[in-house]
């Protein structure tokens, strides 16, 4: 087919219809974009807002040249249109020094207008934290599919379920044991690389209390889209204050009453080998130095998590019993092992480790 001017009349002849189904297409995808617990745009941290106020300003930038590119696109359209009796082409122009000016002078002016406020972003994201000021200092390691956190100076070590304090100083050091993955709470803004021998660190002040989910953002094998995560923000006083959960987290374990089935679940989980991968504080023992065993999460308050397996399921007996029996069920090529227990033995162990809040 060769391009001729009877085409393109007919081609613009249909656009208006292609727009209108265009405009609807857009308007229905806005109509799905409600509230969502991952919306960068609705940040809770101080470098949440740094994020979301360059997208809302390159948004608006790129709105007027749309507008402004389609506008003058849209008069030329219509002005220089092929009229009833054109059957030559207009003259053709090359070489308009005013327009060749205009089309590079002024997009430069657009790139340094959006360069400047970018490195200023820059150099406020990778500020240090106020040493004057309160920091908590979290060590956080990725593993294939789960996030150890580390915070030394409290002795407290737990997975996947990062508390901290509202208005207070975050510093994140970040690390991987085995692959690449990312640390990502879209609503605190910004991804971390979590590199094996490498160490990463991210910082921020959350202002919302409240339960904010994060996902790892680096594909790190079977189970990436498994290995959610979730930061929990809690007010700096009252009952459910920060302080209150590092006091109950430096507790060693709760201990089952005589003849209870969470007695029972404690029996079988330190017979039948779980002991290897995890450890309860006075129960199963951490090495002397040690931080973790070598693969597992620390057990000793898993009942007070608010999900299981980094996320993916709620936290409840009957979940728990599901993952102990066959993890590899919930999460495809887990490396949690599974031990072949019975129903009434992973029922067991579900209810004792439920009970340790
Ligand atoms: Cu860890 Cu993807």
């Amino acid at each position: 087919m060769t391009w001729s001017l009877p085409h393109f009349r007919r081609a613009v002849a249909r656009a208006p219809g292609r727009l209108l189904a265009l405009v609807a297409l857009a308007l229905l995808a806005i109509a799905c974009n409600e509230a969502h617990p991952r919306n960068t745009l609705q940040p809770i941290a101080d470098t949440g807002d740094i994020s979301a106020w360059f997208y809302h300003m390159l948004l608006w930038v790129d709105v007027v040249i749309l507008v402004l590119v389609m506008g003058v696109w849209t008069f030329a359209v219509l002005k220089y249109r092929q009229r009833p009796g054109d059957t030559e082409l207009p003259p053709q122009d090359f070489g308009n020094h005013k327009l060749e000016l205009i089309w590079t002078v002024l997009p430069t002016i657009i790139v340094i207008a959006i360069t400047v406020p970018t490195v200023g972003g820059i150099f406020k994201l990778a500020e240090r934290p106020d040493p004057n000021q309160k920091i908590i200092v979290v060590e956080i390691t990725g593993k294939q599919w789960w996030w150890e956190f580390d915070y030394i100076k409290e002795g407290i070590n737990t997975a996947n379920e990062l508390h901290v304090e509202a208005g207070t100083q975050v510093l994140l050091h970040m690390t991987s044991a085995d692959v690449i993955h990312a640390w990502w709470v879209p609503r605190l803004g910004g991804k971390r690389d979590a590199t094996p021998g490498r160490r990463q660190d991210m910082h921020f002040i959350a202002r919302e209390v409240g339960t904010f989910d994060g996902q790892c953002a680096e594909l790190c094998g079977a189970s990436h889209a498994l290995m959610g995560t979730r930061i929990i923000v809690h007010p700096p006083a009252g009952e459910d204050s920060y302080q209150h959960w590092v006091e109950e987290q430096q507790e060693k374990a709760k201990e089952p009453a005589a003849g209870s089935p969470e007695e029972k679940g404690r029996k079988v989980f330190l017979e039948k080998g779980c002991v290897a991968c995890h450890s309860i504080a006075g129960v199963a023992e951490l090495a002397p130095g040690a931080r973790s065993r070598t693969s597992g999460p620390n057990l000793t308050h898993v009942g007070g998590r608010t999900r299981i397996a980094a996320n993916t399921l709620e936290n409840n007996v009957d979940n728990l019993a599901k993952w102990i029996k066959n993890p590899q069920s919930i999460k495809p090529g887990a490396l949690m092992t599974n031990l072949g227990l019975t129903d009434e033995d992973a029922k067991a162990v579900a209810t004792y480790l439920f009970s340790l809040k």
